[in-house]
């Protein structure tokens, strides 16, 4: 197909589908993006999303090693028939080409130098087919010269040459791409190229811009351009995303997110001080003070300040252990958090907590049977304890192993009934089983049990959204922003509010009322993930680019680990490309943008 073909009669079919396409551009890039938590491209993705449970962070960490196990694909140019014919084909090529000399050329009327060119383009494509690519090359040379106008067929062959050319000349290649191209914007071919040419010269961004100019041109039909997105979108996020945590050095996560992993743990009494209390053993007890007021940051630097100072039982230097290396975990520094919980269970094999610990490690790196075996162990030094059993539980439902899942919530909610989640999460475990009777009798039992409790309402408040009972999600949403507002304690939970924009948006598309609720989130916890996410998701829904990218650049901020971080620039550097696409062709934006509103 010709370039000036394509750009006359399918220009409006290319738009058509933008916006479902650009979603899935998305969505192909970023599996497992930042909206995990709960996004609108995902939610418009999947008509059964079950409910999230307060430990994300081992969701995350599955699906991302779902995601890593894809196969890559090399980077190639197909040396097949790649190039094109865009004129009627020259019936003398048995001319003597020879006495074509630069100045008989000049001499000669514009019709005839059409007509030589033609002939050393059709020579050029014999050379090329037998895979002489010098030679090929010198003879598009000539037909550019030759010919009274410049056409973007002889460059964009000529770059073919230089592609296959033993070693490959890129710069060469883009050189040719950018002449086809001046010409002839909407050349694919000469785009995919360039495109090629410019990701083996690590010139990602660039890269970036070109594939995702191919995608949308081709309208998605090439299945080799979308991948080369991913591609080159998982190469960027990767390095960068290394850069960056390299430049940013260790940093604790948003206060939100903590909060919901120490509460992922049942809460227990502070460890009693022995007779004589050194130096070490009191900072200790203050670590634990910071520790209950929230104050991580504090609670972090006294903990290594009591370790530091020394400690003088072994209970408490286990304990310890056990908060440094929960620290170090949430940092990101998954080997140290692994050393200090296993030096911690070596002090007292009976502090399990310890072991459920390096099993979430495990499973943020997506080794499911070490996680197992941390359990395993676990049980044999300390049966009783139910953190294992709720642990347990959690990584099972990630697996999708559901009902395993529900007895081992049934059988911590047995040895403990007092935690919330464990009742939460088998409801939830029951729903995704496709028990939706039992499910739902469970939710309400747990929040008659916990009602001074946000979190039952909130999660069943997701599954009335999941079966688009929207008047029933939002009433228990507002019963939980309500029992929130309540609390003097920071953080507050907005998960339920940022829900609630959710729902808003899903029962009639509300974008205002969405928006206004992640906003009211985000002024409460300037930190949370799930509202910058939405709001990102719900820009880019009405062809808010920039804006979007603020957002997505604000997640990166946000992001803990490289996973977290390399996501969440995926889409920064997915939107940009799409900023630039539109800048380039602005007709095909303005009329993207205005499906993108009436959608
Ligand atoms: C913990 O340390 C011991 C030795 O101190 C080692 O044998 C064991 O494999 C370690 N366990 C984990 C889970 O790292
Ligand atoms: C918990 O899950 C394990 C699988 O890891 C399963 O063998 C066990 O029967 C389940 N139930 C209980 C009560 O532990």
């Amino acid at each position: 197909m010709s370039a000036s073909e394509s750009s006359a009669t399918t220009f409006v079919d290319r738009v058509q589908n933008f916006v479902s396409e650009n979603k899935q551009a998305i969505l192909i890039g970023t599996a497992a993006a930042a909206i995990a938590v709960g996004g609108v491209a995902y939610y418009a993705s999947t008509s059964s999303r079950g409910s999230t449970s307060s430990k994300t962070d081992l969701e995350k960490g599955e699906k991302k090693d779902r995601k890593s196990k894809k196969k890559k694909k090399g980077v190639s140019d197909a040396d097949g028939p790649i190039l094109e014919e865009r004129k009627p084909k020259v019936e003398d090529d048995e001319d003597d080409l020879s006495k074509y000399t630069a100045e008989v050329v000049a001499a000669l009327p514009q019709e005839e130098r059409s007509r030589i060119a033609g002939i050393f383009k059709a020579q050029g494509n014999d050379a090329y087919k037998i895979r002489d690519y010098t030679k090929a090359a010198q003879l598009y040379s000539r037909a550019i010269e030759t010919s009274p106008k410049a056409e973007p067929v002889f460059y964009s062959n000529r770059a073919a040459c230089y592609m296959n050319m033993v070693p490959p000349q890129y710069e060469l290649v883009v050189q040719d791409c950018d002449e086809a191209i001046k010409l002839d914007i909407n050349y694919v071919k000469a785009l995919n190229r360039r495109a090629s040419a410019l990701e083996s010269l690590e010139r990602y961004p660039e890269a970036l811009r070109d594939f995702t100019a191919t995608t949308v041109l081709e309208k998605f039909t090439n299945q080799a351009t979308p991948l080369a997105v991913e591609r080159v979108l998982k190469t960027m996020s990767t390095q960068n995303a290394q850069e960056i945590l390299k430049s940013r050095g260790p940093k604790l996560p948003p206060a939100t997110f903590i909060s919901a992993y120490f509460a992922a743990f049942r809460p227990r009494d502070l460890p009693v001080l022995p007779e004589n209390p050194s130096e070490g053993d009191n900072t200790l007890i203050e670590s634990f003070k910071a520790l209950e007021e929230h104050d991580y940051k504090h609670s972090l630097d006294l903990v290594n300040d009591a370790l530091e100072k020394g400690i003088s039982w072994d209970l408490g230097k286990s304990e310890a252990l056990n908060l440094r290396g929960t620290f170090k975990f949430l940092i990101g520094d998954v080997e140290g958090a692994k050393d200090d919980l296993n030096e911690s269970i070596q002090l007292v094999p009976s502090f399990t907590q310890s072991l459920v610990k390096i099993a979430s490690v495990y499973m943020e790196q997506g080794q499911a049977e070490k996680a197992f075996e941390c359990f395993e162990e676990a049980i044999k030094h300390n049966p009783e304890d139910p953190d294992i059993y709720y642990h347990r539980g959690q990584v099972l439902f990630i697996m999708n192993k559901f009902e395993d899942a529900a007895e081992n919530y049934t059988k911590s909610t047995e040895l403990d009934d007092g935690f919330v989640f464990s009742h939460i999460q088998l409801a939830v475990a029951q729903y995704k089983a496709g028990n939706l009777a039992n499910a739902m009798a469970q939710f309400r039992r747990t929040m008659k049990s916990f009602p001074q409790r946000s979190e039952p309402l909130n999660y069943y408040g997701e599954l009335l959204l999941d079966q688009q009972r929207y008047q029933d999600a939002i009433e228990k949403f507002d019963k939980a922003i309500e029992i929130e507002k309540l609390k003097y304690v920071t953080p507050q939970n907005v998960l339920p509010l940022v829900n609630k924009g959710l729902t808003l948006f899903q029962m009639d598309q509300n974008i205002g009322a969405a928006e206004r609720c992640c906003n009211e989130a985000l002024r409460i916890d300037p930190e949370c993930e799930a509202a910058v996410a939405t709001l990102a998701q719900l820009s880019l829904q009405q062809g808010l680019v920039d804006k979007a990218v603020k957002f997505f650049e604000k997640s990166a901020e946000l992001a803990r680990t490289e996973q977290e971080l390399a996501g969440a620039l995926t889409y920064q550097y997915a939107t940009n490309a799409q900023v630039e696409f539109a800048k380039n062709y602005p007709q095909l934006a303005s009329q993207m943008n205005a499906m993108a509103r009436s959608f």
